[in-house]
């Protein structure tokens, strides 16, 4: 049969054949052991990666449905197979936030309200063509996985993290990684341009700009009294000053704009098996067996 890599013309899916795309529920659980502020022990950074996690459940199925649409078009078995895993993956984060946002909720946070807001804009985008949705999703998760790259490559990072929340973001930054390209690879394969990622990215960045910064500013407002001028300061510089959190990804999110860019042209799947079998030992005794259904 003639391999297609050899006959020139470009794989459907350019993940690495070592890379497996397989959904994994973790069982997390959120309690006392939480700390208020388990980011840094910083007031701005905790709310922000809290408002974060309210933003994944609702985007992650916004990301599902963009590409369930194109399934039918997907021919290449290697391809399909990564579909496959990447919404059954998805689905997984889902479920692991909405365990989180449960905790977040019970310290009083306004998730609820959030929630809803968070519903009109996707209603709103969900109004879009469907491959402009498909652009979306790519363009986001080329965001997530370049978080995810730093949160796995960076001791400083997740040291900064309490040990009851690392696991939660260290297995999401895996499968991230896992499936970076996948939709990237149906978008290429079902003609999506150039012009449109590019323009979808930008467009992204702004909308989850606003987004995030809504629901930080609603949560901080929530905590109020626990509000420090020292403290908004640090986490403001920990995320946008030198070497920060956000300031330094800048250059890997411009990459995007390149015209011949790949998910993989940065080929990290050794964070990949670094983390792995230490996030592995955190699955609840009843997920251990691949079951993926809550149990009662
Ligand atoms: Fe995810
Ligand atoms: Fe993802």
């Amino acid at each position: 049969m003639l391999n297609t890599k050899t006959a020139g013309t470009t794989p459907a899916s350019q993940t690495p054949d070592h890379v497996a795309i397989k959904p994994q529920r973790m069982g997390f659980e959120f309690g006392e052991q939480v700390p208020r502020y388990w980011l840094s022990d910083n007031y701005l950074l905790s709310h922000m990666m809290n408002a974060l996690s309210v933003l994944f459940p609702q985007g992650e199925q916004f990301f599902v449905d963009s590409v369930r649409e194109f399934r039918d078009q997907i021919t290449d078995p290697k391809l399909k197979g990564e579909v496959r895993g990447f919404i059954g993956q998805e689905a997984m984060h889902s479920l692991e936030h909405i365990a989180m946002n449960q905790h977040v909720r019970d310290q009083g946070m306004p998730v609820e309200d959030m929630e809803k807001h968070l519903e009109v804009v996707l209603g709103i985008a969900s109004k879009l063509p469907k491959r402009h949705r498909l652009a979306i999703t790519c363009a986001l998760e080329h965001m997530t996985a370049m978080m995810a790259d730093m949160l796995l490559a960076r001791d400083d990072v997740r040291e900064d993290m309490h040990e009851s929340m690392r696991p939660l973001w260290v297995w999401h930054a895996i499968e991230e990684t896992e499936h970076k390209a996948v939709t990237f690879d149906v978008f290429q394969q079902v003609g999506g341009t150039y012009a449109e990622r590019s323009f979808y990215l930008a467009f992204s960045t702004a909308a989850l700009g606003v987004m995030a910064t809504y629901f930080t500013t609603r949560m901080m407002l929530n905590d109020w009294k626990n509000f420090s001028v020292k403290d908004a300061g640090k986490g403001l510089w920990r995320m946008w000053g030198k070497n920060g959190t956000f300031s330094s990804l800048i250059p890997t999110w411009l990459e995007y704009f390149k015209p011949g860019f790949h998910p993989w042209d940065h080929d990290n799947s050794e964070l990949i098996a670094q983390f792995k079998e230490q996030v592995l030992a955190h699955i609840a005794p009843q997920y251990r067996n691949g079951n993926r259904r809550t149990l009662q």
